[in-house]
């Protein structure tokens, strides 16, 4: 069994209890003994969890400012042996130049790894953490919140209450069922598998996918691996949940989005540049596509006054995937035994894979 399928069993069956008590004893023994290393958390806000877990072996130190600033983080890099990522400000080769010899290890409190010039830490075989499989289920149901929110037509049906527009009537405010309907999830990763276990509850009629192999996991979730157009053109909802890479960048945009049905449902819980946005835009205006659901969005925070937040057919969060309490708790806890144990030169919790 891979080292990933050992560590998705074990966080899905006993996640926090496991972590509580694994935590005391790895942090007991992988940090050398003598002088306490130190640890940066870029993000004042980080959860009390993963402080205290860094706190059992090191001293934690934060960035003055909220949110840090660049310099002030660069600044901090090179007077630490560790440091826990919490934010999307771009990890590259930088930092590492500035934290010089005595940093030892990082690890981001995300799954998504966009911002990380990955590349940078494999060259120089640097210990990089990163927390992905915790988010899973948290992420999955916001992806299931927006289906239904965008396919009923929940931010249109708001906005006619608000402009006093509340008219009712057989014919009105009507969206698109879910049972009986293809569903199509692009990158049928952890999340994705996560949001189709949740959809075995709602008789969906089809269940596509697409990716570079078959997945194994597929078969028990009934999921079948079709080339991409075929999944838009077949396609009532659209889920994207693969990760931010040159090569998915801009994936949905003018020529793909016309590729899917006028009733269809777009979902995007992973990241916002995977959708060339003003294309969907236009096409959310012109009715090539019914909806979309949006938990990531281009740029993000999005201006208040761009025009995806005015289209009735779209439903926009502010990157609430992972944002529950618990959730939130396990990613920092994780991130904390990632850097704890890279800077005692022992293998991480969840190590990146580069
Ligand atoms: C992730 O973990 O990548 C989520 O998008 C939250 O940052």
């Amino acid at each position: 069994m891979s080292f990933r399928a050992i560590v998705l069993i074990f966080a899905t069956l006993c996640l926090c209890e496991t972590l509580s008590s694994i935590s005391a004893q790895t942090a007991s023994t992988m940090v050398n003994s003598g002088q306490r290393p130190v640890v940066l958390v870029t993000n004042k806000e980080t959860p009390e969890k993963g402080i205290n877990k860094l706190k059992l072996k090191a001293d934690v130190i934060f960035p003055k400012s909220h949110p840090a600033t660049r310099e002030e983080v660069l600044e901090l890099a090179g007077q630490v042996d560790g440091i826990m990522w919490v934010g999307h400000m771009p990890l590259n080769g930088e930092v590492l130049d500035r934290g010089g010899s005595r940093l030892k290890a990082i690890s981001t409190m995300s799954a998504g790894m966009d911002y990380v010039d990955v590349e940078e830490f494999r060259k120089r075989k640097f210990p990089l953490g990163y927390t992905p499989i915790v988010l899973n289920d948290a992420v999955a149901d916001s992806a299931i919140g927006l289906m239904i929110a965008a396919g009923r037509r929940y931010h249109e049906g708001r906005l006619a209450i608000d402009q006093s527009q509340w008219t009712g009537g057989p014919q009105w405010l009507l969206g698109q069922d879910i049972k009986g309907s293809t569903v199509g999830i692009i990158g049928l990763g952890g999340i994705g598998q996560t949001i189709a276990k949740r959809l075995k509850g709602f008789d969906i009629g089809q269940l596509l996918y697409t990716g570079r192999r078959p997945k194994p996991e597929a078969e028990a979730l009934g999921a079948k691996l079709v080339p991409q157009d075929e999944l838009l053109q077949e396609s009532d909802y659209v889920f994207i949940t693969v990760p931010l890479t040159n090569e998915t960048r801009h994936m949905i945009n003018e020529s793909t989005l016309a590729k899917m049905k006028p009733t269809a449902v777009l979902v995007n819980v992973a990241r916002g540049d995977i959708v060339d946005q003003r294309a969907l835009v236009a096409a959310l205006k012109n009715g090539t596509i019914f909806a979309a659901g949006l938990d990531v969005v281009s740029p993000e925070p999005l201006p208040a006054d761009d025009e995806l937040l005015r289209l009735p057919n779209a439903v926009v969060i502010p990157h609430l995937g992972s944002a529950t309490v618990q959730t939130r708790n396990n990613m920092a806890e994780i991130a904390a035994l990632n850097v704890l144990a890279g800077i005692a030169g022992t293998p991480m919790f969840s190590p990146y894979p580069y």
